[in-house]
């Protein structure tokens, strides 16, 4: 996968970045800064193209999701981010999924489905993709979801329930934020993801 990486500086964080649709490598590289001034980036262009546009799997419409290739690009995503984490010695649990929309439903979608030591991320407007086919405990992952309130025209409020649920029935610990932003990002959330970030360990 095209991948952008950045060294960070001692005691910051390891972030792994993941695009909304129609974004690349380069599209959350501000915010992750923001996030943690002196955290370590590798971050993802998702493979799949609709129209132009950089996605993490395929979908047939909004909303339509391809669920071969959710489950084929999930697989990749997570040989990607093994690999990176053997060339860059940085162990699978020390990573920090930061990932927007597309990315972060990529990114979530890894954590409920796929047994690996990942266990934080930071998921801007995800929803649910309604894929539930497993039940393994996550009582070791630490998530933070945002959610854009009624304007959000992608996101329903029972599609980001539904995803929420998936997380806490399986023992995650869970930090919700709501906007009225829509699916856009606020500055409010980017700060309450900030202050989530700097209080984990
Ligand atoms: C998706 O396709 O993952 C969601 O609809 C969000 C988006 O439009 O990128």
């Amino acid at each position: 996968m095209k991948t952008l990486y950045q060294p960070g500086e001692a005691g910051g964080k390891n972030l792994l970045l993941l695009h909304g649709t129609g974004g690349d490598e380069t599209s959350l590289v501000d915010i992750a800064r923001f996030l943690d001034g002196s955290c370590r980036i590798v971050s993802f262009r998702g493979e799949i193209q609709e129209d132009g546009m950089n996605r993490f799997f395929k979908r047939n419409g909004l909303n339509q999701f391809d669920f071969e290739s959710l489950e084929q690009e999930s697989d990749h995503l997570l040989a990607a981010i093994e690999k990176e984490s053997a060339e860059k010695g940085v162990a699978m649990e020390d990573w920090i999924l930061v990932g927007y929309s597309n990315g972060a439903n990529i990114a979530a979608h890894l954590l409920l489905e796929r047994k690996t030591p990942l266990r934080q991320g930071i998921f801007f407007h995800p929803m649910s993709l309604e894929v539930h086919t497993q039940q393994f405990e996550l009582s070791d992952k630490r998530v933070w979801l945002s959610y854009g309130g009624e304007k959000d025209p992608i996101v329903s409020r029972e599609s980001f329930d539904e995803l929420v649920k998936a997380f806490q029935t399986r023992q995650a610990d869970v930090t919700i934020e709501q906007t009225e932003r829509g699916h856009q990002l606020d500055m409010s959330e980017l700060q309450s993801a900030k202050t989530w970030l700097d209080s984990q360990s």
